[in-house]
């Protein structure tokens, strides 16, 4: 199961989150209508989101797979289930298209869905390749629809705590973020580990570090199926702030630990715990010189440790919440396609310096 639909809150704990919206939460007339495609390993999660959601609903589900829908029909039995993926892109009957399948679909999906005038969801990675990105991103700018990027963990309890630390100035100015990602499996045909795991960490990094990176080196290696199953990622940013990214499916344990760290403060954050996912601890290293160069001072702090409390919503749940509120609306999403693109360059960036051996790709 994935680390984001563990602990799944009682809808108790879900109706407790209020996220205003400018119309009838009780009305089925002003319900965002939402059609998914895909119904596979991420599919169900984003439909069993959807029925619970005070202003949408998912009415159509549309999978290739008759084994997918009959699964379909057994968990939802009110939802139309179909095959052909034009009869829910073109539908007078749907608002918007929720696209959950591999990454090669994505681009020819959404165009159809977006030049037939429906709002897109779409998972992550955006696309494959920054050109679709772009054309994409052009489309819904014409005309004025939505793009959202499925990037769950910026809605986790965790992360909005790391940004909101970060935003305050608690941890001080970024040194560094460092994660691994690794597990055994779930094996993609195609895709690498990169642009399966990473999106993760290079879309949770574009939201809390925010400037873009100036270059990143990458490395990697296949050894089972033609795409690298293990890979190392660094990114440097503006300021010295530099970042690693581990990701692996050939890992005989399953570890999903970043370290932050800053000038004030670092964060230990282990998602795969149930409490104390984020701990902040007040360590570091000052220098001071005294009179000549040789005169460096090192001290080293090491104060508390507090882990703060974090909300305790399905990320899925807040996220598809805000699409609705962003389409309704009219608003802009954080996570739009504008975020799956600079996360698209990252990555293609990351593969053009693993074809080099690790070769420095400027951004
Ligand atoms: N946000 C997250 O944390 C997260 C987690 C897992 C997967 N994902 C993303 O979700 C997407 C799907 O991944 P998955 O693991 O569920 O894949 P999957 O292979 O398990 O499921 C994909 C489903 O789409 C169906 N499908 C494929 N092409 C289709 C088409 N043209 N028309 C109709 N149905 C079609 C397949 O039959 C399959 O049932 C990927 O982009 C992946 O990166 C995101």
């Amino acid at each position: 199961m994935s680390d984001l639909v563990m602990n799944q809150p009682s809808l108790d704990i879900r109706q407790q989150v209020h996220i205003p919206l400018a119309y009838p939460q009780d009305s089925t007339r002003e319900m965002l209508r939402i059609g998914v495609i895909g119904y596979g390993y991420w599919g169900p999660n984003i439909v069993r989101n959807l029925q619970g959601q005070k202003s949408s609903r998912a009415l159509m589900v549309c999978d290739k797979n008759p084994n997918a829908l009959a699964r379909v029909r057994k968990a939802h039995p009110g939802i139309n289930t179909v095959s052909d993926p034009l009869d829910v892109l073109r539908s007078a009957e749907i608002d918007a298209v929720a696209i959950v399948t591999p990454v090669w679909t994505h681009y020819e999906l959404a165009k159809l869905a977006l030049e037939n005038g429906k709002h897109v969801f779409i998972e992550k990675p955006f696309t494959s390749s920054s050109a679709q990105a772009e054309e994409l991103l052009e489309i819904a700018a014409r005309k004025n629809l939505t793009i959202m990027v499925d990037h769950t963990f910026l809605f986790t309890g965790a992360v909005r705590k790391i940004r909101e630390l970060v935003d305050r100035g608690t941890l001080g100015d970024l040194y560094y973020y460092d994660s691994l990602r690794v597990n055994l499996g779930l094996f993609q045909h195609d895709v690498s580990v990169i642009w399966d795991l990473a999106p993760h960490d290079l879309s949770i990094m574009d939201h809390i570090i925010k400037d873009q990176p100036e270059a990143i080196v990458a490395t990697g290696e296949k050894h089972l199926n033609g795409v690298e199953d293990v890979a190392y990622m660094t990114l440097y940013f503006p300021r010295n702030v530099i970042a690693h990214i581990n990701c692996n499916w050939l890992s005989p344990v399953k570890i999903r630990t970043t370290l932050i760290g800053g000038q004030k403060k670092m964060v230990v954050w282990n998602d795969l715990v149930a409490d104390e996912k984020v701990r902040v601890y007040d360590r570091g290293v000052q220098i001071t010189s005294g009179e000549g160069i040789r005169d460096l001072l090192v001290s080293y702090r090491s104060g508390d440790m507090w882990a703060p409390q974090l909300e305790q919503v399905e990320a899925l749940y807040v996220e598809l919440d805000y699409f609705t509120d962003c389409v309704m609306n009219n608003k802009v999403p954080f996570n739009d396609g504008h975020a799956g693109l600079r996360v698209v360059r990252m990555l293609e960036a990351a593969e053009k310096s693993i074809r080099k051996r690790g070769e420095m790709v400027r951004l």
